[in-house]
Parts: C-alpha cells; structure tokens; sequence
C-alpha cells in the first residue's frame, strides 16, 4: 500500500433498471448527450453505461425474468435499482456498517462488474436506497 491520503467517498454510478436498453439509451446518449461507455454484463443483466461527469449511469436490462433486475422490473417497474458509492477503503466502510448495525447484503466482498470488488447494503438500513459499495 501507498502512503496516499484518503479519497473522499464519491458517486460511483447509478443504476437504473429498464424494460430494454434500446428503448431508453437514445434518450441518455443522444438527447442528454452522456457519452457511453462499453461495460460487461454483471448480474445477470446487461449494461449501458454512460459518463456522467466522474460519475457513471448504469442502464441495467435483465437478460431473464429471474435474475435481480428482471424482479426488480417485474415488482416495481423501471427505475432507481441502487446507488453504487466509491470508497477509500471497501473492508474498512464495511467493518463500520457491520459495527453500526447496517444490514448486509454482502458480508464479505465480491467481484462486480469492471472487476472490482463490491458489495450490498440492505435498503432497509439505509432509507429504502439499495446501496452498493466499491473501491476506486
Ligand atoms: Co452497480
């Protein structure tokens, strides 16, 4: 490790569940002008990203019914899924969570998309806001 000051927590991206990509992209692209960004599939779903200044907005379409994001879809319909927050230090903000009594999702961290580790926090600790958490 560096000796390098701590970052400040930042939006990672937003993910927003969609009914199709194709439907909603041009909106984003096209009318808002974000530019996109080839990202994998993750969970199940494919992905749209698009720079949103150092931020990402992430269109998420399930690729089945079955997968997080095609219940999510199926409940609720299109919209918010999760707020994904970049941390200086992914195990230390989870010990924190898990010390102050914040629901997890994940307990430990797992790979995500991009290749990062990541993981959940439940929204019921969080004011109905799933809120993923990753690492620079
Ligand atoms: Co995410």
């Amino acid at each position: 490790m560096t000796n390098e000051p701590p970052r400040p927590t930042r939006i990672a991206h937003v993910g927003i569940a969609v009914h199709a990509l194709g439907e909603i992209l041009p909106f984003y692209r096209d009318i808002l002008g974000l530019p996109d960004v080839p990202l994998d599939d993750a969970d199940g779903a494919r992905i749209a990203g698009l720079h949103a200044g150092d931020s990402l907005i992430e269109l998420l379409e399930a690729k089945s019914a079955d997968t997080p994001i095609g219940k999510f879809v199926a409940k609720r319909g299109s919209g918010i899924h999760h707020i994904c927050f970049a941390v200086h230090d992914l195990d230390a903000t989870l010990a924190r969570c898990r010390d102050a009594g914040v629901r997890l999702i994940d307990t430990t961290p797992r790979l995500g998309a991009e290749g990062k580790r990541i993981a959940f926090l439940h929204p019921a600790s969080t004011a109905g806001v799933l809120i993923e958490l990753t690492e620079y």
